[in-house]
């Protein structure tokens, strides 16, 4: 950076921080006029948070946040389903795209895309028949797959406005909370949750899930973002190399619900101890890929679990988590009948998802690991993708 350049950006800072503190720690650097609605063509370099007005859903104020960091690269997340809606990041040559599907106006998301960037919860994945039985209870949940519970019912936390947690201007994180009233979906008790995006300067996104509850309930929250590492949707994911280190896999039956076992990976498809392009056996899985790894990691450090690189862009993205499972869905059921904001159609495999989780069906699955918190409990989970080029 030159010194004019560094000048410029000291002065900026400063002026952030005089703004936050003129109106008590938030960051609204856009105007206050709440029928005004901002894109995401926000093209401010400033190191840290800020805040725009995005519209509204169920009579509540949506904003979107844009984090940035020393280098540049901003990821966007709205409070509207804890979305991530934009990361753009430097390819090999330096050209900036984003590497995630994602719209740039709230409207693209309240016509439901399947679960785009979206933060989901109370239950990731599939819950058989929509119900499930603890402490002698048996439990009816909203069911929105077939005869399935999917992603958290019918408005999981995908769908509602969560509120923010106030920002600290100059650092590009955010903190989302959301209270899930007992009964919510059919589930029980009252779950407070929050989840924290934080952008590093060395471009990693770390997601962190805290929730508590007062009856035990099943959890299992993720995020949904959809990566595309060359950051064209022209191109499928197909010629993209992945690495997972998982032995096992849980097989799944004709409705996508684990069967209970535990099925080595070793000489089938899903063997991705070592890197192969996903396009290489995927003509092997009947319907894609949409499979829950049983990571080799023991405890619940955070550990590297996966990579993907793609050859066009030079990028690679490293996926690190604290849970013991990891949904690799190669975007089978995209049918080009969604558009991006440029009108390219998203075709099936045109991105694919890495959800770190527990494994799916785990309250009907009684040697999968648990998914109950109780009262009392505190659930932490943490993930981190990072992203760099070759
Ligand atoms: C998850 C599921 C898939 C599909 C997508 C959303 O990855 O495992 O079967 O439902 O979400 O379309």
């Amino acid at each position: 950076m030159t010194k004019t350049l560094q000048n410029f950006a000291l002065g900026i800072l400063i002026a952030g921080i005089l703004t936050s503190c003129s109106n008590n720690g938030t960051n609204k650097n856009e105007s206050s006029d709440s029928t005004k609605t901002t894109t995401t063509t926000t093209t401010t370099m400033k190191t840290g948070i800020q805040q725009s007005d995005w519209g509204e859903s169920d009579g509540k104020k949506v904003y979107l946040y844009t984090l940035t960091n020393k280098n540049g690269a901003q990821v966007k997340i709205s409070n509207y389903g804890g979305t991530i809606t934009s990361w753009v990041t430097p390819d090999s040559k330096g050209n900036k795209s984003s590497i995630v599907l994602g719209f740039n106006e709230l409207k693209g998301y309240l016509a439901h895309p399947p679960y785009f960037g979206a933060t989901i919860g109370r239950y990731g994945n599939r819950i058989a028949k929509g119900r499930f039985t603890l402490n002698g209870k048996t439990y009816k949940l909203a069911v929105n797959n077939n005869a399935n519970a999917l992603h958290g019912g019918l408005k999981g936390f995908d769908k509602v406005v969560w509120d923010a947690a106030p920002l600290a201007d100059n650092t590009p994180a955010l903190t989302l909370n959301y209270l899930s009233k007992d009964g919510e979906e059919g589930y029980p008790g009252n779950l407070k949750v929050s989840v924290k995006f934080s952008l590093s300067d060395d471009d990693e996104l770390k997601l962190e899930y805290n929730a508590e509850t007062d009856k035990a309930t099943p959890v299992n929250l993720t995020n949904h973002s959809y990566f595309n590492l060359t950051g064209d949707v022209s191109n499928t994911i197909l010629n993209h190399v992945l690495m997972i280190d998982a032995d096992k896999y849980t097989p799944v039956d004709t409705g996508l619900i684990p069967t209970g076992e535990l099925k080595p990976v070793k000489g089938t498809p899903f063997d991705f101890t070592t890197p192969h392009k996903i396009g290489e056996r995927i003509g092997q899985v009947p319907g894609g890929y949409d499979h829950n790894f049983v990571l080799n990691k023991k405890g619940t450090d955070l550990d590297k679990v996966a990579e993907v690189t793609d050859s066009i862009s030079g990028r690679k993205m490293e996926v690190y988590t604290t849970q013991p499972g990891l949904q690799f869905y190669s975007g089978n059921f995209l049918d080009g009948s969604i558009k991006t904001d440029d009108g390219k159609p998203i075709q099936q495999h045109a991105a694919l998802c890495l959800e770190t989780q527990h494994f799916p069906d785990s309250p009907n699955q009684p040697s999968f690991p648990s998914t109950i918190l109780k009262p009392g409990e505190k659930y932490h989970t943490v993930t981190m993708y990072k992203v760099s080029v070759k």
